[in-house]
């Protein structure tokens, strides 16, 4: 097993006494968090809670954000080794480079096909230019998307459908070839069947990354999760148990509250 191989069941990902607040005024308060490696994480919990925030709390990302303050601590099994986020020795560019995160809406660059791949390898990894195609082929065919793109790379991204869009977004974040994956409500603005092909794929990618979602949705964390957790207002999280993930009315009941 190589070093970086995580067993079933391992803590990846540990938070101990997060809080985020906007402005002063608090949205975590104390979260405490382990996320074990093996299938997605599905993270629920009703709108305002904070899922969005401390999702961005594990790559640093509320911190392109004005007004926002954090303390407490993320660490990350990164490269078989465990980091903590905020210390000092991580650039948050390097972390977000491993830690991926696609949003709600898919949010291609204005840009061609082929450049919203190439771009990341260019800028953030600084590869050399030979490296960009195979990289971006490997990328675009792990996220299903090659064989809908590769004759028409030069096209502006926009032209994809909205299932291809997100496709492209995950196959953008897969080319920095990262250990997370953390996915916001990532088929929320698709159709049914293109939720369900994006659903697909997250299953497959999760045998490969850790992967943590965010859904509103009941069916697809039925789908998707191997594990579940709440989040309730302040920054309580609860663990779901694994029989009532299994069982699809005591699911509903618990979803129902949630909304
Ligand atoms: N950039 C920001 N500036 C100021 N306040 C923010 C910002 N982002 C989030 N907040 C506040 O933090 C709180 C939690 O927001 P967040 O988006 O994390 O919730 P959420 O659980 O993801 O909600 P939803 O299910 O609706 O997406 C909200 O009160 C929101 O107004
Ligand atoms: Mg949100």
């Amino acid at each position: 097993m190589s070093e970086t191989m995580k067993t079933d069941g391992d803590p990846v990902i540990e938070i101990t006494d997060l809080h985020v607040a906007f402005d002063g005024r608090a949205v975590l308060r104390g979260v405490r968090l382990t996320v074990a490696a093996g299938g997605p994480t599905v993270l629920v919990g009703r709108s305002g809670t904070g899922k969005t925030t401390l999702l961005r709390a594990m790559n640093r990302l509320n911190e392109c954000l004005p007004g926002c303050a954090t303390r407490g601590s993320v660490r990350l099994r990164l490269g078989g080794e465990w980091r903590d986020v905020y210390a000092p020795g991580l650039r948050p560019e390097e972390l977000r480079r491993r830690v991926g995160m696609v949003f709600q809406s898919p949010n291609p660059l204005p840009v061609s096909i082929g450049r919203n791949m190439t771009m990341p390898l260019e800028l953030a990894l600084r590869l050399p230019a030979a490296e960009w195609s195979g990289r971006a082929e490997q990328a675009l065919r792990e996220a299903g998307l090659w064989d809908e793109v590769r004759d028409r790379l030069n096209q502006p991204a926009a032209a994809l459908s909205g299932g291809q869009q997100q496709r492209l977004c995950l196959a953008r974040a897969l080319a920095c070839r990262p250990e997370f994956l953390l996915l916001d409500e990532p088929t929320a603005s698709l159709d049914y069947k293109a939720a369900r092909g994006v659903e697909d794929l997250l299953l497959e990618l999760a045998e490969k990354y850790t992967l943590v979602v965010v859904s509103h949705s009941l069916n697809q964390a039925r789908r998707l999760a191997r594990r579940m957790h709440v989040l309730r207002e302040g920054g309580q999280v609860e663990a779901v148990e694994p029989e009532a993930l299994a069982d699809k009315d005591r699911l509903l009941a618990f979803m129902d509250e949630l909304m």
